[in-house]
């Protein structure tokens, strides 16, 4: 979901519909968009596809140069026109466009309801205009400040006036928006891969923060309506980034970006024997204050998160506690100042992960972000940042996120031990040596691709498929059940690959596709045996292991070895196959790859 808007000199329907065009990545299920024409507010809205509201637009020629536009994804109030935004007050004389969510809305809207406003959808955000429309005595900037000091939730809004034709307001609190500066236009967006075709100027608000766009400029004020001072922050992302090039599908452009990206994170962050993190200002004292790490993050992040913490442990000797994000609050968790947390999210928008970042800088713990987007919400809360740069991911399904993800765990991980001293420097050496030679390595794996298409013939019609592998492999099967989860709708399930025969073993028929992951030395002799035990139930074997390891080859049906690498880079390696499998799988199935369904890009609600 995303809201778009645009004031300046230019029509502004071609505009909106190009910003909801790039927005549409994060999923929608509805559509709409609010221009000024003929001294009145005029209102397009579809469910469906953007096409959908095209084909509406197409029926009429606007000349308006100012507007609003929202893609929707249903949480109060099923998808419909009705629900879909923008919305207005009564008399149409206000519209609004919202993200998030207004916790109050029930009792505002009791109360709007009881002074004579009629309300024409089910909606949270519809209480918003009626506010406006209810305070509104000629200065939209006061009025504007008085109803976000009413409402309590999460949003990033954008109001249209005909009563002030060349003004826009948008505020956020909790939910993302930038404002991108143009020749006399501005554009806001709730996302920053929207802006960078239009323009690289930006300016990030920040929570609490309203901007009032006139005449193409854009001032900022806070809730109490004073004054504030912003700088211009340049986006370093080329607009074709955001294009499919000749490639089908988002994902698959890029799964085949790794190679570049993981380039690009390292990028400048190795010396010869030493991991150089400048923007990092922890200091050495600092870091062996520490007593402990706890690891935040959501979904594909969280699984990113599960190597991190093997590898701190490993190098850093620091124990590590990792929580899916959501749930970190609501265990009470043992956080102080020496606690250092680490917050992974790509987006850094993600609401789970930022409550469990305000949590922990609550009690007083050190705070690493590992985001994608730079002036994200957790870029600007942590007190030190680690950008991955692998660009804007558009695909739902995160692929070269994790992988970059992964990477900058490693360099965290390498970092803390070199502060500490607890590697010898030659372990130091080698790992730094390896990690230069990952992005090749993972070209190399595009060579198989046939040998993967051929892999996800033996999933395409199965209901359910296990994942299976022991230390860092298990977290790897994690993220590639994940992926086929959330892409071609099977039900997967990845499993410690010792602990199947404590109760999941009995689920194993020859219906069953079993992904075995082998790529751990120490642990090589052990999972080949629990591979064997499932070969014994009938069931089919699809192995990823290391050149060499022909055991395991000859015990699976299908083997794809992969280039060989140390066993703690061998996850950034090992997934890449398994996002091809899904992909493939997901294709075969028919499905809508880069937006499977009820699947958002950022979740910006808890
Ligand atoms: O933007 P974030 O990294 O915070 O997002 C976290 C998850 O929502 C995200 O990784 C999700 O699990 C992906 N759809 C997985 O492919």
């Amino acid at each position: 979901m995303g809201v778009f808007g645009y004031i300046g000199k230019n029509k502004a329907i071609p505009v909106l519909v190009g910003g909801l065009r790039k927005l549409g990545f994060q999923g929608f299920d509805s559509t709409g968009l609010a221009v000024l024409e003929e001294g009145g507010i005029w209102i397009t809205k579809s469910t469906g596809k953007l096409v959908d509201l095209e084909s509406k637009l197409s029926a009429r020629t606007f000349t308006s140069t100012v507007g609003i536009g929202h893609t929707r994804w249903a949480t109060h109030g099923r998808p419909c026109d009705e629900n879909a935004h923008p919305h207005t007050d009564c008399h149409g004389n206000f519209a609004v466009v919202h993200n998030g969510i207004i916790e109050n809305y029930l009792e505002l809207k009791e109360w709007l309801i009881s002074e004579g406003h009629i309300f024409r959808s089910e909606t949270d955000t519809e209480v918003l205009p009626h506010l406006i429309e209810h305070y509104y005595e000629g200065d939209l900037e006061a009025t504007v400040c008085k109803v976000l000091n009413k409402i309590e939730g999460s949003y990033a809004l954008i109001v249209l006036s005909c009563k002030h034709p060349g003004m826009l307001i948008a505020a956020r609190k909790n939910s993302s928006l930038v404002v991108g500066l143009g020749e006399e236009e501005c554009y806001l967006a709730s996302n920053f891969s929207a802006i960078p075709e239009y323009t690289k100027k930006t300016y990030v608000l920040d929570d609490e923060e309203i901007a009032v766009l006139t005449d193409g400029r854009a001032q900022f004020i806070d809730f109490q309506g004073k004054t504030k001072e912003k700088e211009v922050c340049e986006v370093n992302w080329d607009a074709s980034v955001v294009e499919k090039e000749d490639y089908e599908h988002f994902m698959l452009k890029e799964i085949y970006e790794q190679p570049k990206v993981l380039r690009d994170t390292l990028s400048g962050r190795l010396a010869d024997e030493k991991v150089v993190l400048k923007e990092m200002s922890l200091t050495p004292e600092q870091i062996t204050g520490f007593n402990k790490v706890a690891i935040v993050a959501c979904g594909t992040a969280y699984h990113a998160g599960l190597i991190g913490r093997s590898l701190i442990e490993r190098w850093a000797k620091i124990p590590v506690e990792i929580d899916i994000a959501s749930e970190f609050r609501y265990r009470s968790p043992l956080i102080d100042d020496r606690t250092l947390v680490i917050v992974l999210s790509q987006s850094g928008e993600t609401a789970d992960t930022l409550a469990a970042l305000r949590e922990a800088k609550r009690l007083g713990a050190r705070i690493v972000g590992i985001t994608n987007v730079v002036g994200s919400s957790v870029s600007r809360e942590a007190h030190d940042v680690i950008y991955t740069w692998a660009g804007p991911e558009i695909a739902i399904a995160s692929t070269k996120a994790y992988t970059t993800q992964i990477e900058a765990m490693v360099l965290l991980a390498l970092y803390l031990s070199q502060a500490k001293a607890t590697m010898p420097q030659e372990w130091n050496r080698e790992i730094i040596t390896e990690l230069k030679r990952i992005p090749d390595k993972a070209s190399e794996i595009f060579m198989q691709v046939p040998k993967i298409q051929h892999m996800a013939s033996y999933i395409k019609e199965s209901s359910s498929a296990f994942f299976i592998g022991r230390g860092l492999d298990w977290a790897v099967a994690l993220e590639g059940s994940l992926k086929l989860k959330e892409t071609t709708y099977i039900h997967a399930e990845a499993y410690a690959a010792g602990e199947l025969k404590h109760g999941a073993i009995a689920l194993i028929t020859e219906n069953t596709p079993i992904v075995a992951l082998n790529t751990q030395r120490e642990l090589y002799d052990k999972t080949l045996s629990n591979v064997n035990e499932i070969k014994a139930r009938g069931a089919q074997v699809i192995g990823f292991t290391f050149k060499g390891n022909d055991s395991f080859g000859q015990s699976v049906d299908e083997v794809l070895y992969l280039p060989e690498t140390i066993n703690e880079l061998a996850p950034i390696l090992t997934v890449i196959p398994l996002q091809l499998l899904a992909y493939y799988v997901s294709l075969a199935r028919g499905n809508d790859v880069d937006r499977p369904r009820n699947l958002v890009k950022s979740v910006t609600v808890e």
